[in-house]
């Protein structure tokens, strides 16, 4: 039996919503991650650091009691959002970094930022304060095929962004494109990129597997093979430029199985095992490590976490949905369906 000992991974992006679906979801992600940076997208939007600090305070006490977590706290940008209050929240501890969601780009982003120029004030600040930039790179128009909603992102809004702001840092989250994928090579080191465990194993095909599966529609949505080859590359290969963001995003089964569903993957209960898949089909399990647990930590300027998890190459039946009280269950990646890791002890 193959084993893999690793510093305790994180998880560069996710999504905890709040109030009971926050309490059953983040045991998940506590157990197998020593942090998270933790997506602002809430009704309404956590949009400065005093509605950041109380959903910190809801996080924390969803953490179980026998693991220690770290919540990474993310603001909502909008049109509005107050340059100085952003900032002191970062120099408070309160904020790691900001987030760009192009209004009416995924769920809950219809507070969003309506034209970048509106934030330029802001990115100034945070180029100066070295906040991180983590970008929704999708570019929404009635001209733009959804498929090419970050190409046209990488081509009209990040790169004059990268221009005319050359020190800030700037994660594109969830990359999906081998252009996005070439574009974080060639900004290393002040642009990462995070990658879910649904790009890496899925290309777009799986959503319409015999029929229209919900559960695979996610934002961005998946795209062709090539991409998807791109995607497992960059990962697997160790660059620092790369590195685990889950995008777990619940929802509940019936607002995906929809005549109007919602996007996203719930994957938090089996992440790592989702990742490891990748890893071994790809023989690049030497690279795992700093995949989920070095390449982060380095590029947000944080020190890798002290604990260590170890993973084996053991078969597991993972959890089935999830129930939340009065509203239903949510789906989670791997439903019944076996996986070929599992973790068999943190510290
Ligand atoms: C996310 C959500 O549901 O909040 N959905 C998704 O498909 N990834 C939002 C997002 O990250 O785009
Ligand atoms: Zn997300």
């Amino acid at each position: 039996m193959r084993t893999l000992t690793i510093r305790r991974p994180d998880d560069w992006h996710v999504h905890f919503r709040d109030g009971d679906i926050l309490k059953s979801v983040v045991p998940f992600t506590a157990r197998q991650f020593g942090r998270a940076i933790v997506m602002p997208n809430l009704t309404p939007p956590i949009v400065n650091s005093k509605m950041a600090m109380a959903y910190r305070g809801r996080i924390l006490a969803a953490v179980p009691s026998d693991v220690s977590f770290t919540p990474l706290m993310t603001c909502y940008l909008t049109d509005a959002t107050d340059p100085s209050d952003l900032a002191a929240g970062h120099r408070d501890g309160i904020f790691t970094a900001a987030k760009l969601y192009p209004a009416h780009a995924t769920t809950n982003s219809d507070h969003g930022v309506t034209a970048i120029e509106k934030i330029y004030p802001v990115l100034e600040t945070m180029q100066e304060s070295g906040i991180p930039l983590l970008v929704h790179g999708e570019f929404v128009h009635h001209d733009v095929d959804i498929f090419d909603r970050e190409k046209a992102f990488i081509d009209i809004v990040l790169l004059p962004t990268l221009k005319r702001f050359p020190r800030l840092k700037v994660v594109m989250e969830h990359v999906t494109t081998t252009e996005a994928v070439q574009i974080v090579r060639e900004n290393r080191p002040r642009m990462g990129a995070t990658i879910t465990p649904q790009h890496l194993l899925f290309n777009r095909n799986a959503i319409f597997q015999g029929g229209i599966r919900p559960h695979m529609y996610c934002l961005p949505v998946l795209k062709r093979e090539h991409h998807r080859t791109a995607l497992r590359a960059a990962a697997t290969s160790g660059e620092p430029g790369f590195f685990l963001g889950t995008d777990s995003a619940p929802h509940l089964r019936h607002l995906k199985e929809n005549s109007c569903g919602c996007a996203g993957v719930f994957s938090a209960p089996v992440a790592l095992q989702a990742y490891l898949r990748v890893f071994a089909e790809e023989k690049a399990l030497e690279h795992f490590e700093a995949f989920a647990s070095l390449n982060g930590p380095a590029f947000y300027g944080l020190p890798p976490n002290e604990g260590s998890l170890t993973l084996a190459e053991k078969p597991g039946t993972p959890p089935g949905a999830t129930t939340i009280q009065n509203q239903g269950e949510i789906v989670p990646l791997f439903v019944e369906e076996q996986v070929d890791w599992s973790v068999i002890q943190g510290t």
